[in-house]
């Protein structure tokens, strides 16, 4: 019987293209260029099934594409807002997504950002590196202590328990969060993370506020004027999860104002574009979407796509089903 076809979007690690070369008869991109509207209707028109990234938009348009043959999109991340979902459902196209394998790399970087930002570490290896540092003195660089602060978290799902458990038994932080869907008692204990009934009670009350939930139209600019204006002076915001998430425009009113006295950001609202203002501040640090950027990560998101169309093709449900 004849194999799959299916296209990947990107270049992804090379254990996971060679297991969907033996699975699928597969196109690969092997110049990793990202493939334009025009070339992902073709991809969808041609193959059985894509497998795209996170950066590729799957839009309403493209899932309707006259003649399209592909039935599922697999896609290579956990956080799938790049993907029409309502669209894919009417459409009769099947998503899946690549939970749990991300999750202790991106709670790792959220830390990394949450101690850069706090200790000022963008600020002085720019001032090491441009020559400009004179030598130890005790007045200088001064930052905030991170250990035993108040850490509150907006969402925790697998990410957001992951960051809990870090900061709480590693840091000695005091973890508040809030969420739709709170943990149970034994849940909340063993992470040691406190419920609050609302994002306006975890934002006033944390040293350190840090996001976990998806980017839906309801989390929108979630962070947004009025919500900065309930963090607590001199606090600090980490963003791992989607730029959505937070109004950028209203963040960099937040840091000029000396509001919050800085940010840690993975994401974007409109990526790979940073506002310029963002680039000039000392106190923010910038990262360019490398949440789960780890090469066991990345292979074994691969993995877990390619397992998703392995499914879907041999006739039973994809374990990570979406839409
Ligand atoms: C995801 O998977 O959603 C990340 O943002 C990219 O790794």
């Amino acid at each position: 019987m004849a194999k799959p076809k299916v296209v990947i979007t990107r270049k992804i690690p090379a254990a996971a293209e060679e297991r969907a070369k033996q699975l699928f008869d597969v196109t690969l991109n092997a110049s990793d260029t990202p493939m334009d509207a025009a070339a992902l209707a073709t991809a969808l028109r041609e193959a059985d099934g894509l497998l795209p990234c996170v950066a590729d938009k799957i839009t309403a348009e493209l899932l309707a594409t006259p003649g399209r043959k592909a039935k599922i999109v697999a896609n290579y991340g956990v956080g799938f807002n790049n993907i029409d979902v309502a669209a894919a459902k009417a459409n009769g196209v099947v998503v899946t997504n690549t939970p749990d394998v991300l999750t202790e790399d991106t709670a790792d970087l959220a830390l990394t950002l949450m101690l850069a930002t706090a200790r000022r570490a963008g600020e002085g290896e720019r001032e090491l590196r441009s020559g400009r540092w004179t030598g130890w003195r005790p007045t200088h660089m001064l930052a905030t202590q991170v250990h035993g602060k108040t850490l509150g978290l907006i969402g925790i799902g697998r990410i957001g328990r992951a960051v809990a458990r870090r900061a709480h038994h590693g840091f000695g932080m005091k973890v508040v969060y809030h969420d739709p869907f709170p943990l149970s008692e034994a849940d909340a204990q063993a992470i040691g993370a406190e419920r609050r009934d609302s994002i306006e009670a975890v934002l006033a009350e944390s040293d350190f506020v840090s996001l976990h939930c998806p980017a839906t139209p309801e989390t929108k600019h979630l962070m947004n004027a009025a919500r900065f204006a309930q963090m607590r002076k001199g606090s600090i915001l980490i963003n791992t999860a989607r730029g959505d998430v937070v109004n950028e425009g209203d963040l960099i009113a937040a840091l000029e104002s000396g509001k919050i006295a800085g940010a840690g950001l993975d994401v974007f609202e409109k990526e790979p574009s940073v506002p310029a203002e963002l680039t000039r501040m000392e106190n923010v640090v910038l990262l360019p979407h490398l949440g789960s950027a780890t090469m066991e990560t990345r292979v074994a998101m691969g993995m877990r796509a390619i397992d998703n169309l392995e499914a879907f093709f041999g006739g039973t449900a994809p374990r990570d089903r979406v839409a």
